[in-house]
């Protein structure tokens, strides 16, 4: 095992004259006259460790074996490394193959690989210089969500997976059953596994929503599922979403914290992992710096629904939809003015509330309702959020209109109690985890920024 202290990113910064041993696999070797140059990297940094073994050091049968994707421990001692991006090298003493990779058959060679024939290769791309970087940034991301809602006291919830109620009122979900699909009988789920039908959760909201009425501040990180047959690059079938729920909390306090939630993000992954965001920079979006650091420059834009309709309606743009009030945003409308109009992250306000979930509090005006979406340049929407109905008799209203869209009252009972025993007005939003990858990595692809994608005709690896 790999102790602290013992990853190829921590020998990379120790001083030349030290005794180790590094692990990890092959990236490349090559031979120079009776030396071999090993690239050696175990995933901890973008930058590989030099492994440099002298003939008469390593077996010539060994140093066969040394081919790229092998897993192999070197030991020996750290000198001053002549070569250019690293400060020192390993001079074997010796030298150890784990698991060769035939050359013949190891598809990972040396060479840029293009990112759709890397996607059927899930038990391997994680290798590669590109996905290395971008599953570092994923779990400083993951540590940085932690930290800023810790920081400022929000408890960490888990909601359910399996969930007997639709938080979106969308009804895209997968079913969750233990029912003989194949027998031919007709489904009575009274006989199912939970005696109701079940599905995997599309957020977990209303359950957060419990808890912020006893802890105040309370947030989810967990995985999420919808089934709409969306094949686009920016929605998964499976995927993680970031839940804050807070009470004594209107719609203005719940964009404030989104605003800084995102810009906290933006600065902890810059400082942790600027080697990573280079690399992707060079490689994959010239402007991912000038980009993210704009983000920090200054205010968000904040619109409501009604303008930005107005705005989509003087740009003089031939929209594929249509932009009239009472119109669902379309990503191609958020994307013009977020990215072409403003140039900056975007809050708007205030929809429509018939295109709006049944949970987000009726504005005074009867027409609108105190939703928020914070879109950013070439992503569009990454967040989510409303302010939630806590009047008990506008709330039954509500599920009652949405009645002929499968919505019953009476599994909704317990959320209705809330309005009823201590109701508070309380707000929150959810922020797509592999969204807001995409936009720090500059990925293009959401498939390219979890490990193991989830989308409609592939469920591999
Ligand atoms: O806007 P959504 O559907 O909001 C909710 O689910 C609310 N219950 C959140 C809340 O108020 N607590 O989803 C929230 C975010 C979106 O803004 C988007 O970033 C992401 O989740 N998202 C997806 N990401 C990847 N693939 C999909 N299919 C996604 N659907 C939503
Ligand atoms: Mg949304």
């Amino acid at each position: 095992m790999i102790l602290p202290g013992g990853y190829i990113k921590d020998l990379l910064r120790q001083a030349p004259g030290t005794a180790v041993t590094a692990r990890g696999w092959v990236k490349t070797r090559r031979d120079g006259k009776k030396v071999h140059f090993i690239q050696l990297n175990d995933g901890s940094s973008p930058t590989d460790l030099q492994v440099v073994a002298e003939e008469g050091v390593v077996a010539p049968d060994v140093i066969a074996r040394v081919t790229t994707g092998a897993s192999l421990s070197a030991e020996g001692e750290l000198v001053a490394s002549p070569g250019k991006g690293q400060a020192v090298e390993l001079k074997a003493r010796g030298l150890v193959v784990h698991g060769a990779a035939d050359p013949e058959h190891y598809p990972l060679q040396k060479k840029k690989h293009n990112l759709e024939t890397l996607r059927p290769l899930g038990h391997l791309r994680a290798r590669t210089n590109t996905f290395g970087a971008v599953f570092r940034v994923r779990n400083v991301l993951a540590r940085a969500i932690h930290r800023f809602f810790q920081d400022r006291g929000f408890m960490f919830i888990q909601a359910p997976i399996i969930s007997s109620s639709d938080a979106e009122g969308a009804g895209s979900m997968f079913q969750v059953t233990t029912l003989d699909l194949e027998s031919g009988k007709r489904a009575e789920f009274r006989e199912d596994f939970f005696g109701c039908r079940t599905y995997l959760t599309v957020s977990g909201q209303l359950e957060a929503e419990i808890l912020a009425l006893a802890f105040a501040n309370v947030y989810t990180f967990g995985p999420t599922f919808r089934a709409e047959n969306s094949n686009t690059p920016r929605h998964l079938a499976e995927f993680y979403m970031i839940e804050p729920e807070m009470a004594f909390c209107d719609l203005n306090d719940d964009q404030d914290l989104a605003e800084a939630f995102l810009k906290s993000l933006i600065e902890q992954v810059l400082t942790e992992c600027r080697g990573d965001l280079e690399f992707l920079c060079k490689w994959y979006e010239p402007d991912l710096f000038r980009n993210l650091e704009a983000v920090l420059a200054g205010p968000f834009e904040r619109l409501s629904y009604t303008e930005a309709i107005s705005l989509l309606q003087k740009s003089g743009r031939n929209f594929e939809y249509p932009t009239g009030w009472g119109c669902d945003l379309q990503s191609e409308h958020e994307r013009y003015l977020t990215e072409d109009l403003l140039k900056k992250p975007v809050i708007l306000t205030n929809y429509p509330r018939q295109i709006k979930a049944f949970y987000m509090r009726t504005n005074d005006d009867s027409k609108t309702v105190a939703a928020m979406d914070v879109l950013v340049p070439r992503i569009g929407e990454i967040i989510g959020g409303s302010q939630r109905e806590e009047r008990h008799d506008v709330l039954l209203d509500r599920i009652r209109e949405h009645a002929a869209h499968g919505m019953n009252e009476e599994s909704y009972w317990w959320y209705l109690d809330l309005r009823r025993f201590g109701g508070v007005e309380h707000a929150g939003f959810g922020m797509g985890f592999e969204r807001m990858m995409m936009y720090l990595t500059g990925m293009k692809n959401i498939r390219d920024v979890i490990p193991f994608p989830r989308f409609p005709g592939n469920a591999e690896f």
